[in-house]
């Protein structure tokens, strides 16, 4: 089977091999994989400047959908054709991330998804939704899950609440859908007014030009009439992070999720304790949620927005792509 290894930290050690086709064990599936997904730890990671050591060769990518070639002994409720993504933490099945799970991720601490043929545990698959493509579900694992556990995997979302979604990338894309979804109003930044007005076909209606208004949280109590939002999902983290416990409302949430502004900053914990925010950091989620939200998305007719569909050959040039930042949405290689 062709498979990519990165072999060391840089795209130019990326390359596709040969390797032998596996063979499902007891408890295992086989998965020919059709689509993969691009996030942008598997950039760090190809880059070299994840925050975690990863052992070489390694098999990048972490999200991916296909259907199940064939099944080990044991394995019951998957058959053959099966339509199936795997989860981002394959041993991670329900509760709370910890350090018994945390450090095992597809893509990252053991191989990922970027090859014709996958090996999981069953326990680690779930169905794809029905209707969806394997382009469209292979963005499910990690950028849709972490989006979805942000929203409702603390203090869930209600009906009518106010969401702050910070740039127009997969986690923030999502997370606008789903907000939606949950009957939220949703608010998005960019730093591209062409990008503003694609988030409007996710049913955001306040959009927030950050190359005009950089100082966005004055724009959110603009928008709020001074009250903040419920709910920020907050991207940007390290310098920008401030400005998130400025828009959130006296007692409501920021979900801390990703490094674009920076990983440290000189936090207003003042703040934190003023307005009794509720701070939660959020790394991806589990098989249960996985589940839970490939079944919220079963009925109804949202889709991701897909920027980019690359072939198995230009895995590079899909990363260099998300690297140039001019995405909007989730950029796939097809497998
Ligand atoms: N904690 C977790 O479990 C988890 C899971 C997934 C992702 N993440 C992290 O979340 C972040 C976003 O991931 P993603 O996959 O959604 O990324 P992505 O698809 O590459 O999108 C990022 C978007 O953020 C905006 N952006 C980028 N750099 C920026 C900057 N310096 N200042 C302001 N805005 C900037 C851009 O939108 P505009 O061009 O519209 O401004 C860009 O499209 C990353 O740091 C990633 O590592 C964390």
């Amino acid at each position: 089977m062709k498979t990519y290894e990165l072999s060391g930290k840089g795209l130019d050690h990326l390359k596709i091999v040969t390797r032998e086709k596996p063979s499902p064990k007891k408890g295992e599936v086989l998965i020919r994989m059709r689509a993969a997904s691009l996030n942008y730890r598997d950039l760090m990671i190809a880059k070299g400047v994840y925050r975690r050591e990863v052992c070489y060769p390694l098999i990048p990518l972490s999200d991916g959908a296909g259907e199940i070639e064939s099944v080990g002994e044991g394995v019951s409720g998957f058959i053959q054709g099966d339509r199936v993504m795997g989860s981002f933490f394959p041993f991670f099945f329900d509760g709370l991330v910890g350090p018994e799970t945390d450090r095992r991720a597809l893509g990252g601490d053991l191989d990922g998804v970027l090859s014709e043929y996958v090996i999981l545990g069953s326990e680690s698959v779930v169905k794809i939704p029905s209707g969806w493509s394997f382009e469209e579900a292979s963005t499910l694992p990690c950028a849709a899950l972490t989006a979805w556990n942000a929203l409702y995997g603390g203090i869930p979302l209600l009906p009518g609440q106010t969401v702050l979604v910070l740039g127009t990338g997969g986690v923030s894309m999502y997370a606008a859908l789903f907000a939606r979804m949950g009957g939220a109003r949703v608010m998005a930044t960019s730093r591209s007014r062409e990008k503003l007005l694609k988030m409007r076909a996710f049913g955001v209606e306040d959009l927030i030009d950050t190359s005009t208004s950089p100082d966005w949280d004055d724009q959110v109590h603009a928008l709020t009439l001074g009250r903040g939002v419920d709910h920020v999902v907050d991207v940007l983290g390290g310098e920008s992070f401030n400005r998130s416990l400025r828009a959130v409302r006296v007692g409501g949430q920021v979900s801390v999720i990703g490094v674009l502004s920076g990983t440290a900053g000189n936090v207003d914990t003042a703040l934190i304790l003023g307005k009794a925010i509720g701070v939660r950091g959020i790394y991806v989620g589990n098989r249960r949620q996985l589940e839970e939200m490939s079944r919220a998305l079963e009925h109804g007719s949202h889709r991701p927005a897909i920027d980019g569909v690359f072939s198995f050959s230009e895995a590079r040039e899909a990363l260099m792509a998300l690297d140039q930042g001019a995405h909007f949405g989730k950029i796939v290689i097809r497998v």
